[in-house]
């Protein structure tokens, strides 16, 4: 016996937790649907959802997202479990509260016009703000406002919510991402380029002036040696000043001590000169400003450029214009090389010119790459930068 009234048993309450979320939490806009469900479920029938209102209950109750209903004064009618965990409030206490218990001070204008603009019918989009959880911390919430409709009258305001605090954050570190790894690359980089510099470089400047005084006893003694020792210092002179180059391109010391005009000069000089090329440099204004940290980045940027000139733009002439005006810094590096279609860049094989662009907005700039099959190639950067003021 007792068995077989148990499912009637929770029938029952299901029912009475349904018409409890229906009648009691959402007032009057839910009673339309109760007195009528089943017009609700025939449109989800139409599109092949077959629910019953149990389940409906459910799907509410159990969703995700914080789902509320609030009144035009702003009063909290309805508050499932996801919303007690997102805000800390349960159901009683939310029950007794207004939306603006949750809404930070300085937004409350906001959801007041927001509250009146969609009793007067406006539609509002899906939308993100904050609000202010039990504990005092803040939640970052993605809404979607949903009206309730009764007598064709919009009568209260459902609300989903989904907590985007860590979504957002999580978003924000893969942005992030492609910038700190430029910033890791330039301390390895700067890391390595000291390492040859004082430790390797050193060690062979040590081992060169051994040989060379070796090489004056042993010479006296046997003269059929002096040709083998001035090979071998020759070398020893070629492999520090390979260590040296190598150190400087890791981590240009010119720009500390010289500047970002003389070390772009010397970037241009020398791939003219190794690629046989006709270079041009020309500058505006450059001493009037103070790059700070953003002179390493735009160095790597021609850096790169050039390097992407003579690896495979087969040009004759090359041109570097760099000018600051107006609080913006802008360089453009061009060749009258064989162009190329941008748009057909795989970004899986060639990183350059993806790094370049990450680059430029390190630095709160713009890249961008002007190409053409058979009409050179230019590279323009836009850097907003700061004037060094004038006494
Ligand atoms: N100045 C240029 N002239 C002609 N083609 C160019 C020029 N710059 C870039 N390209 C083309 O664009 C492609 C992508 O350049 P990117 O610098 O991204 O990669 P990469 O130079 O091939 O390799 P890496 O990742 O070592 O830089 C090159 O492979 C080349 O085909
Ligand atoms: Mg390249």
């Amino acid at each position: 016996m007792l068995k077989a009234r148990k499912p009637q048993r929770r029938k029952r309450n299901l029912r009475a937790r349904a018409e409890k979320l229906w009648k009691g939490k959402l007032g009057v806009a839910g009673s339309s649907f109760m007195r009528d469900p089943k017009k609700l479920f025939r449109e989800l029938s139409v599109r092949g959802i077959e629910l019953n209102q149990q389940k409906l209950v459910t799907v509410v109750e159990d969703s995700n997202d914080a789902v509320t209903v609030l009144d035009f004064d702003g009063n909290i009618k309805a508050w499932n479990k996801r919303a007690e965990k997102i805000f800390g409030y349960s159901e009683s206490e939310a029950l007794k509260m207004t939306i603006f218990n949750l809404v930070p001070p300085r937004l409350k204008k906001e959801t007041l016009n927001l509250l009146h603009d969609i009793k007067s019918g406006v539609l509002v989009k899906p939308f993100e703000t904050k609000r202010v959880a039990k504990d005092g911390c803040i939640v970052n919430i993605r809404v979607t406002v949903t009206r309730l409709i009764q007598n064709e009258k919009i009568v209260a305001v459902a609300t989903t919510e989904r907590d985007v605090t860590e979504y957002n954050r999580w978003l924000a570190a893969i942005k992030e991402l492609p910038q700190r790894i430029i910033l890791a690359q330039e301390k390895e980089r700067s890391h390595i380029s000291q390492e040859i510099h004082s430790d390797f470089g050193q060690s062979l400047m040590a081992l060169k002036m051994f040989v060379c005084m070796s090489a004056t006893e042993f010479v006296k003694e046997n003269p059929e040696l002096k040709l083998m020792f001035e090979k071998v210092k020759d070398q020893l002179t070629r492999i520090i000043d390979k260590a040296r180059d190598l150190s400087h391109k890791l981590a240009p010391p010119s720009l500390k001590y010289i500047g970002l005009v003389e070390a772009i000069k010397k970037l241009v000089e020398s791939a003219g000169y190794y690629n046989k090329l006709k270079v041009h440099f020309v500058h505006r204004k450059m001493g009037d400003v103070s790059f700070e940290s953003k002179g390493i980045i735009i160095y790597r940027i021609v850096q790169e450029s050039l390097n992407n000139i003579s690896k495979h733009a087969k040009a004759t002439e090359t041109w570097v214009k760099a000018q600051c005006r107006n609080s913006q810094f802008s360089l453009e590096i061009s060749d009258n090389g064989k162009g190329f279609d941008p748009a057909k860049i795989s970004h899986t094989r060639c990183l350059g010119l993806d790094l370049m662009k990450e680059q430029a907005a390190l630095i709160h700039g713009t890249l961008s790459i002007e190409s053409l099959i058979g009409k050179g190639t230019k590279i323009k950067v836009i850097v907003p930068i700061k004037e060094r003021s004038k006494k």
